[in-house]
């Protein structure tokens, strides 16, 4: 039995989606969601599924070893970061070392850094005039979306598409694609 622990800060939609997926799998079991903000709809969606929801604060990420101390009772095998937009701490990556991955919503190391999220990510595809976008899913760093690169896969940017139109493309992807690299990295 291989534990998840799924790091979240806003909705929560790719955290619902990789809990779906590993559902029927005896062999994968999504443990817990850690989240950093008290009104992320992450936490109905570990109600929902009826898994533990573990509340953070700042402090507790980078001055103590609470979150450590978290993941390893909970024995957890890998820290899928899922639109959570905190950096984590040295003692975390040590801790967990090829263990902690992330998703960014564009093709680093393009349209990627420090305050590139969300609807951000994809107004800056649309205005560099690119003519493709994609997903990303890469080893966590110390540094925002700068780790090495696990998965990457493209869609074309269309006529008429908008930051909007590229946000819910871009999350299909993502639905499709996290899970099953996921289960991959789990089995390898
Ligand atoms: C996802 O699109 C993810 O790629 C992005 O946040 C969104 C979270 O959506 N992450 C980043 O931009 C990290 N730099 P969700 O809360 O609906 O899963």
């Amino acid at each position: 039995m291989k534990r998840i622990a799924i790091f979240a800060s806003g909705t929560g939609t790719n955290a619902r989606n990789i809990i779906q997926y590993f559902h029927a799998n005896p062999d994968v079991s999504v443990e817990c969601i850690v989240c950093n903000n008290e009104h992320a709809k992450a936490r109905d969606v570990a109600n929902e599924a009826n898994i533990p929801y573990y509340l953070i604060s700042k402090k507790d990420l980078h001055e103590t070893d609470h979150v450590v101390k978290l993941m390893r009772e909970s024995e957890i095998d890998l820290i899928v970061l899922a639109g959570f937009l905190w950096l984590v701490p040295e003692t975390l990556l040590q801790a967990f070392p090829k263990r902690i991955i992330n998703i960014h919503p564009a093709l680093l190391p393009k349209h990627g850094g420090p305050g590139y999220y969300g609807m951000k990510v994809h107004d800056s595809v649309i205005k560099a005039g690119d003519k493709e976008t994609g997903i990303t899913i890469h080893y966590l760093n110390e540094k925002y979306d700068d780790g090495q690169i696990i998965f990457q896969k493209s869609i074309p940017v269309e006529a008429g598409d908008t930051p909007e139109t590229l946000a819910q493309k871009v999350h299909q992807l993502e639905y499709e694609w996290y899970p099953k690299i996921i289960g991959q990295l789990l089995a390898s």
